[in-house]
């Protein structure tokens, strides 16, 4: 037992020690497996004193680059460290910060955006090459040597049975009643061995509350007392409350005919501030005995589960502002037997999302005239975050909703375009596309009505005259009129863009 009664396991407590004696065990070239989803559950202090070693060997001329794999996205303490100590050779599967941006698009660091239910996966096959070390954050380790896991699962299971050593960090900063909210199923297989997921409401318990890990592979454990850093949301302005607004009143109309039932199906709803619009809206509107399928508890799910409109919650990690993890931490009791953690690899899992029906609303980029989307790139060629868990969600989602304002940078670009400049989500994916002027239902129309509900609910109304002109023009070419595109034009708004600052014509 320690000073903080988190570390419990007597072996385990015998490896106590700094980061900066911890880091002595990752070597340049090592593949890193670090805990850490959407700013949650993230090792604090072992990635900055890595970052520092990484500088010195710079500094003396020696090479010292890792492969980094995470859950998702991260902090400034881990993948702002270390891609500003040019650090990490290659990243995966979903980043958004912004000096590891930077990197990837100028070409200094290789990044593999990945489905987020593929990663394990992957990595088990072997096919993204072996493990060394495994730095997970943990929030105690039980006298038995179980891992309580902290405010993020992510792919932490994975790492720590891959890994050929692992460092522990143990955050006594994480509230003590995370212990029992996590579902950790270790029922996974690769073909053939496979077995269905007995997974069939978004609130059963499958696994067991702890993650698992040989005592003997434990080389270092770190002590930290340190918050989870997450960027506050910002209040959801006009744009965003219009957008949830469309939204709600679509599932109103669903409700009325039958087709979703009265306490909608399992939601998920994706990163960024409509997605927090569109919980907001729900806390106002007629719903009750809601439930959530879904990757991340932001604030706004936080409220609804305090308000009881959400009866539970099954997600992969907490994504709140500093305000909300402060009111969590000092609540977490109240929210305990509501709130589930599950691996990713379960949180995301196709064939679960696909039986429960979800309801998956996610942001993007920009759509095109027929529904193809794309989450990740900007004009094409370079990447914003990545594609996260929105392709595990829409591809079998029962209903694919997504959201964007209709225009960016103060109306230069459309979010509505000829044809999308990089493809995440195609046609066959997106049931629903949703801006601040309304929501275009594609499901049931072919190509050509797609178009024509596109720029007729969702265009801002500047571009809807050259969106018109575009497709009229196109379907009186005669090679195809199935889809039809002026392939010459098609990214012609883009390249616009990029010369004169302006998707519109001066
Ligand atoms: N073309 C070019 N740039 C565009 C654009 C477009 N059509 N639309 C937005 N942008 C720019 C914005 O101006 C902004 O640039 P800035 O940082 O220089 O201001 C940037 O892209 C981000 O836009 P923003 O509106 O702030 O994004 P957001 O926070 O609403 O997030 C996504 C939108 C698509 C980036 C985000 O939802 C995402 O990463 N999605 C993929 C992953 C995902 O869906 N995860 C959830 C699954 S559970």
């Amino acid at each position: 037992m320690t000073g903080t009664g988190r570390i419990q396991h007597a072996g385990m407590a015998a490896k106590v020690m700094s980061a900066d004696a911890a880091v002595e065990h990752i070597r340049h070239g090592d593949t890193v497996g670090m805990s850490g989803f959407t700013g949650a559950g993230y090792p604090k202090v072992v990635p900055q004193a890595l970052a520092r070693e990484i500088t010195a060997a710079h500094d003396a001329g020696q090479p010292f680059r890792v492969n980094v794999w995470t859950g998702a996205s991260t902090a400034p303490e881990l993948d702002g460290a270390l891609a500003a100590a040019d650090g990490i050779e290659l990243r995966l599967p979903y980043q958004s910060d912004p000096v590891s941006r930077q990197k990837i698009n100028d070409g200094l660091m290789e990044y593999i955006d990945v489905h987020l239910s593929h990663v394990a996966q992957l990595a088990w096959e072997g096919f993204l090459g072996p493990l060394d070390v495994a730095v997970v954050e943990v929030s105690g380790i039980t006298a038995e040597g179980a891992l309580v896991p902290s405010s993020s699962i992510g792919n932490n299971k994975t790492w720590l049975d891959r890994a050929d050593r692992v460092v522990l960090e143990v955050n006594s900063w994480q509230s003590a009643d995370l212990d029992g909210m996590h579902d950790v199923y270790y029922g996974t297989a690769l073909p053939p061995h496979r077995r269905p997921i007995q997974l069939v409401e978004p609130g059963d318990r499958i696994g067991e509350p702890y993650l698992r890990v040989d005592p003997d592979k434990v080389v270092a454990v770190v002590e930290t007392d340190s918050p989870d850093r997450n960027t506050a949301f910002a209040a959801p302005d006009d744009t965003a409350r219009r957008i949830a607004g469309h939204l709600i009143e679509f599932l109103d109309h669903e409700v009325s005919v039958g087709r979703v039932p009265s306490q909608l199906l399992p939601l998920q709803s994706g990163v960024g501030n409509v997605a927090n619009a569109v919980l907001a809206g729900l806390q106002h509107s007629r719903y009750e005995q809601l439930t959530a399928y879904t990757e991340v508890i932001q604030d706004g799910m936080l409220d609804l589960l305090r308000s009881g409109k959400l009866a539970l919650a099954s997600a992969t990690a907490f994504s709140l502002s500093p305000t909300a993890v402060e009111d969590f931490n000092a609540n977490a009791r109240e929210f305990r037997d509501r709130i589930l953690l599950r691996p990713q690899e379960i949180s995301n899992h196709p064939e679960v999302i696909r039986r429960l029906g979800v309801l998956a609303m996610n942001g993007m980029i920009e759509a095109d005239l027929y529904g193809n989307v794309n989450s990740t790139h900007l004009m094409g060629s370079r990447i914003q975050n990545g594609i996260g868990g929105s392709g595990d969600f829409a591809r079998n989602a029962f209903i694919s909703f997504f959201v964007t304002p209709s225009t960016a940078k103060g109306g230069a670009i459309s979010s509505i375009v000829p044809m999308v400049s990089h493809v995440d989500h195609t046609e066959h994916d997106v049931h629903v596309i949703v801006t601040e002027h309304g929501l275009a239902d594609l499901r049931g129309l072919a190509p050509r009505r797609r178009a024509q509900v596109v720029i007729d609910h969702c265009a801002a109304p500047e571009y809807r005259p050259m969106l018109a002109d575009y497709v009229e023009r196109a379907q009186t070419g005669a090679y195809g009129r199935h889809t039809p595109h002026l392939l010459a034009e098609a990214l012609s708004w883009h390249t616009r863009y990029l010369e004169t600052g302006s998707m519109l014509p001066s």
